[in-house]
């Protein structure tokens, strides 16, 4: 029997009643990707993660995932345009009835595929760049893809999506935000996202390089305000402060195993783009479980999910139902324990840490290490010294 057609048997979920059901449903379909950005969130040790899941797979996935209640489907990477079904996951995904959305750094987009995957009903692309500048954008994905980004950028207005860019912002091109949104004016975006890099994967390996000063931050967000003003409702400006200059953690993913659920190239399902690298959690790979066992029954999706698991000062806090904690990986990143608070409080026994890389940011410096671009080269190496 094809996947599609298996797409009509019944619908076998066991709910928990004290377990909500996943809304987004993200599928990771490949770590491949041309660019080797210095900031990816891909784990580090990607490499190891070669062995991709089949179209089949992914076409039960889907299924699944929408008998479970999802209602969101985001297809990413690596770029998942490398994929080349990806136009028949995308058809299948909106016939089940998802609302579906790419998330691309453009590359691999030409006319015929742009098409295609207009009449699989994709409703919406976010396309990536990483400057406004040729220069800084082809240094900081260490490819030369400025030009292809921008012809990606007129092929996704030419089948009548709204222009959503998204940069990610750091010490490198923070100070250029303001021709970055004089870029996206350009390409007649209708939403920006300056999303400051938060301190992840790639993003940590780098992030003595890429940490911006207060000032910095605090003038890019200045100028952004301005814009918005001059803008109204032209565009929409969205400007993402890194978790660093925070005084309390985020509620990362809006709490674990609670919104989201991340299926990766190689079909391991985790609630977050990192967890695989905390200790001693087992995650489910949806080769062997169904993902209504993974969401409300996997020790992964269940460990840090209600207030159970946490220490002081996370216990008694009456913030506690507002951040749970923050996250869980920062907390491992930075405390060397998945389950103490997020270093980012200032409560938290680690904060100084935080302080300390603030601090050292706003140093005069000459930075000698080399930023690491990432590629399978550079994470096999990685994964040989860890
Ligand atoms: Fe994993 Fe926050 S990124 S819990």
């Amino acid at each position: 029997m094809s996947a599609v057609a298996d797409a009509k048997a019944p619908a076998l979920v066991e709910r928990r009643p004290d377990v909500g059901a996943p809304f987004w449903l993200l599928a990771e379909l490949t770590y491949r990707c041309p660019l080797h950005c210095a900031f990816c969130y891909n784990p580090v040790d990607f490499a190891r993660h070669e062995d991709e899941l089949s179209t089949d797979d992914w076409l039960r996935v889907l299924r699944e995932g929408r008998e479970l209640g999802a209602v969101q489907c985001g297809f990413s990477g690596g770029e998942p345009l490398q994929r080349k079904d990806l136009e028949i996951l995308v058809a299948e995904a909106r016939r089940l009835g998802y609302y579906t959305n790419l998330i691309t750094s453009g590359i691999g987009l030409d006319e015929q595929r742009i098409v295609a995957l207009k009449q699989a009903g994709l409703d919406h692309i976010q396309l990536s760049f990483q400057d406004s500048t040729r220069e800084v954008n082809d240094f900081l994905s260490s490819t030369r893809t400025f030009d292809l980004k921008r012809k990606a950028a007129g092929l996704i207005k030419s089948q009548d999506y709204p222009m959503v860019m998204n940069c990610v912002i750091h010490r490198l091109n923070i100070d250029h935000v303001e021709r970055i949104i004089e870029l996206a004016v350009e390409l007649d975006a209708d939403y920006l996202e300056l999303a400051n890099v938060q301190y992840y994967a790639w993003a940590q390996l780098n992030r003595e390089q890429l940490m911006p000063t207060r000032e910095q931050l605090q003038r890019a967000e200045a100028i952004t305000n301005q814009w918005r003003e001059k803008l109204g409702n032209k565009m929409k400006l969205l400007f993402v402060v890194p978790d660093y200059y925070e005084t309390r953690p985020k509620k990362c993913m809006n709490g674990w195993g609670n919104v989201f659920l991340t299926v990766t190239p190689d079909g391991t399902a985790v609630p977050c783009h990192t967890a695989r690298m905390l200790p001693g959690l087992a995650f489910p790979n949806v080769r062997d479980m169904s993902l209504s066992d993974v969401w409300y029954r996997s020790e992964g999706f269940n460990r840090y999910r209600g207030d159970g698991w946490m220490q002081e000062p996370c216990r008694s806090c009456p913030e506690k139902e507002k951040d749970h904690g923050g996250c869980r990986c920062q907390a491992f990143m930075l405390a060397q324990d998945p389950a103490a608070a997020d270093p980012v409080c200032d409560k938290s026994a680690h904060h100084h840490l935080i302080q300390q890389a603030i601090e050292a940011a706003a140093r005069p410096r000459v930075i000698e290490k080399p930023l690491v671009f990432r590629g399978p080269k550079e994470s096999r190496a990685l994964d040989r010294a860890f």
